[in-house]
């Protein structure tokens, strides 16, 4: 073979394997028959890692740069983008245009303040987390009004309002995450238009009352977490978890609650003849993890449940 003939073929190897395989410099990417996934650690990267990125990537991972949106949509097939800690600002209205296969976003760890009307509207999203950002402001028409998603984490930021509007239907939200916010009050209802909620954290806020038809309509909700509220008192027909309530209201007999709604576990529990009913509860119906005292002393750690009337200072 001539030299020229060998140089020829070199380069087609070189033009046919760079083009099969290429990735952006600093990131590493896996391709497999049904998935590109390219991962940029921490990379050192001083912009979108554009150059070299494979049309077909379906999963892109990017820590910190400081990024702007508009390259997405070189990436039509993309199903996963994951942007923890890259110190984002801002949401283009745009950013996710194109992208028809796109179920999962992960910006936990930025500096968004604000999400825009629509920036949410382009994208079949299943999973999104807006985890620990600075979100005061959410636009009414941020998710669409069929929107399919089934989780939701906008924790750790600072919402000093139920983020969504009444009459937005999430008929297949599944768990929703509001704690660490400054939410006051839960909107009467607020999960009316989330049929399918299990759960609810609502832990860490400002809520100082609830409304007793605040769950009322809740069917699928197994878990609520109430702690570290200001919630002091509730009305009889909410049950409650919030660790400022050391025993249930009296007479609430007819309270028809499921007691495996709520993580009893977070109360710091005062085991006297006020617990009566939760302790009648328990005894009755068995909870995992099981519910302890925390005081007085010489009950802490006991399971309620095994306590006898005489430790909670029940007459005969
Ligand atoms: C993506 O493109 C690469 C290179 O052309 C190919 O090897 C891989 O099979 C493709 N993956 C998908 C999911 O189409
Ligand atoms: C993030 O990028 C900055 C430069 O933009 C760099 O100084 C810093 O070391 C990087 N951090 C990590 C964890 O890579
Ligand atoms: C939700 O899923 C249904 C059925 O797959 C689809 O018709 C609808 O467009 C989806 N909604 C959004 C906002 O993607
Ligand atoms: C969602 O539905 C409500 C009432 O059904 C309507 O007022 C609102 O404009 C809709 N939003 C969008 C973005 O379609
Ligand atoms: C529970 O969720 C399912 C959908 O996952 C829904 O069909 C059903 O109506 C919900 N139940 C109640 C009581 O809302
Ligand atoms: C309480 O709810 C759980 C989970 O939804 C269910 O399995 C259980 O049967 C309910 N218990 C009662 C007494 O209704």
């Amino acid at each position: 073979m001539n030299s020229w003939l060998m140089h020829a073929l070199a380069m087609t190897v070189v033009f046919c394997c760079r083009d099969a395989l290429s990735c952006p410099m600093r990131c590493t990417c896996h391709f497999s028959a049904k998935t590109t996934e390219v991962v940029c650690p921490d990379a050192d990267l001083s912009s979108f890692p554009g150059d070299g990125l494979p049309g077909n990537t379906t999963s892109l991972t990017i820590h910190n740069i400081t990024w702007t949106a508009q390259h997405l949509t070189a990436i039509p097939l993309l199903e996963e983008l994951h942007l923890p800690g890259n110190k984002l600002s801002s949401l283009a209205a745009d950013l996710l245009k194109g992208l028809h296969y796109l179920h999962t976003i992960d910006l936990t760890d930025n500096e968004l303040q604000e999400i825009p009307a629509y920036v949410f509207h382009h994208a079949p999203l299943l999973n999104l987390v807006l985890k620990d950002n600075r979100i005061s402001s959410i636009h009414p028409d941020w998710l669409p009004n069929n929107s399919n998603i089934t989780w939701l984490d906008l924790s750790g930021n600072h919402l000093m309002k139920f983020p969504m509007a009444q009459r937005q239907s999430l008929s297949h939200l599944k768990v929703l995450h509001l704690s660490q916010n400054k939410l006051e009050e839960l909107p009467v209802g607020c999960l009316v238009a989330h049929p399918a909620q299990e759960r609810f954290n609502v832990d860490q806020n400002k809520i100082q009352s609830l409304d007793e038809k605040a769950f009322c309509c809740s069917g699928n909700l197994t878990h609520i977490f109430l702690q570290k509220n200001r919630l002091d008192s509730l009305p009889p027909t909410v049950f409650q978890g919030d660790n400022r309530l050391q025993f249930l209201p009296t007479g609430s007999d007819t309270l028809d609650i499921n007691t495996s709604w709520v993580e009893l576990i977070f109360n710091p529990w005062h085991c006297d003849a006020k617990i009566e009913y939760l302790w009648r509860k328990l005894t009755m119906e068995s909870l995992q993890p099981e519910p302890k005292c925390t005081a007085p002393e010489n009950l802490k750690d006991h399971v309620i449940a095994t306590l006898t009337r005489k430790e909670i200072g029940l007459p005969d």
